[in-house]
């Protein structure tokens, strides 16, 4: 009798706890999306202890999450950041790189990356956090988990996120192709932008220096188009421009 009422309480117990773990990675494993306030979290990295994001002050934030160490595609990806790390930090732009590799395994990694000369460019630091998320905290937070394509690991998300912490950008990239550290600069650089000129957005393939667009303009706007000193011209009622003076 005893030992029934033993079992069934052993049985109750693992079903409860199977719920929980089920239900505890359903609500965990959410990308957080477009204008949403960024999860916040406490992570080891390469650069110590990482406290997000508070760590990072009023800078934009870009966190990178990649499948594993020491894989051909994340290495060429970390090496082109390194490169270009000067620029972003130039944006004001934190970068953070990501996996579920313990920390051991990203110093021994960044080591061998930092002896690379790739394309040419000589062997380069890398100054940016690789954090350690052997745990899948953070990457649950960000749904970096995409079981069909990726089971254990990563997968390659960039998330944009601005000085109040909320997410700009959101970008996923399948194991076999590597991202474009350009595009991802020049969404940082239209971000900054639009948001410096809320009467602003950037048409396709914006590039810097360009003319933006404007979603409304006003009827005195409007009525100035044609006129020497307007910044403004239309290609249509529908597809105004505003001329880049910078
Ligand atoms: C890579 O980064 O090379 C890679 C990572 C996971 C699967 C396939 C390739």
């Amino acid at each position: 009798m005893k030992k029934g009422i033993l079992f069934t309480a052993l049985f109750l117990f693992s079903v409860a706890l199977v719920m929980s773990q089920g239900r505890r990675n359903q609500r965990n494993n959410t990308i957080p999306l477009i204008g949403v306030e960024a999860p916040s979290f406490t992570a080891e990295s390469t650069k110590g202890t990482i406290n997000f994001p508070a760590d990072f002050g009023a800078s934009w934030k870009i966190i990178f999450s990649h499948p594993k160490d020491f894989t051909p595609v994340c290495s060429s990806e970390i090496l082109e950041l390194a490169y270009h790390q000067e620029s972003f930090s130039s944006l004001n732009a934190s970068l953070l790189v990501l996996s579920t590799d313990v920390l051991s395994h990203h110093f021994s990694w960044k080591a061998a990356l930092e002896e690379i000369n790739y394309k040419d460019r000589g062997a380069v630091n890398i100054n940016f956090p690789l954090v350690s998320d052997d745990s899948y905290r953070v990457s649950h937070l960000y749904g970096m988990i995409h079981s069909e394509e990726s089971i254990g690991e990563n997968i390659r998300g960039v998330f944009i996120i601005d000085p109040d912490n909320k997410v700009r950008s959101i970008f996923y990239y399948p194991n076999q192709v590597g991202r474009n550290i350009d595009e991802l600069k020049r969404t940082l650089i239209a971000l900054q932008k639009t948001r410096n000129d809320n009467n602003v957005v950037t048409p396709a393939n914006w590039n810097q220096g360009d003319d933006f667009m404007v979603p409304v303009i006003s009827a005195q706007e409007k009525a100035n188009i044609g006129n020497p000193d307007s910044p403004f011209y239309q290609l249509s009622w529908f597809m105004t421009f505003k001329k880049n003076q910078e």
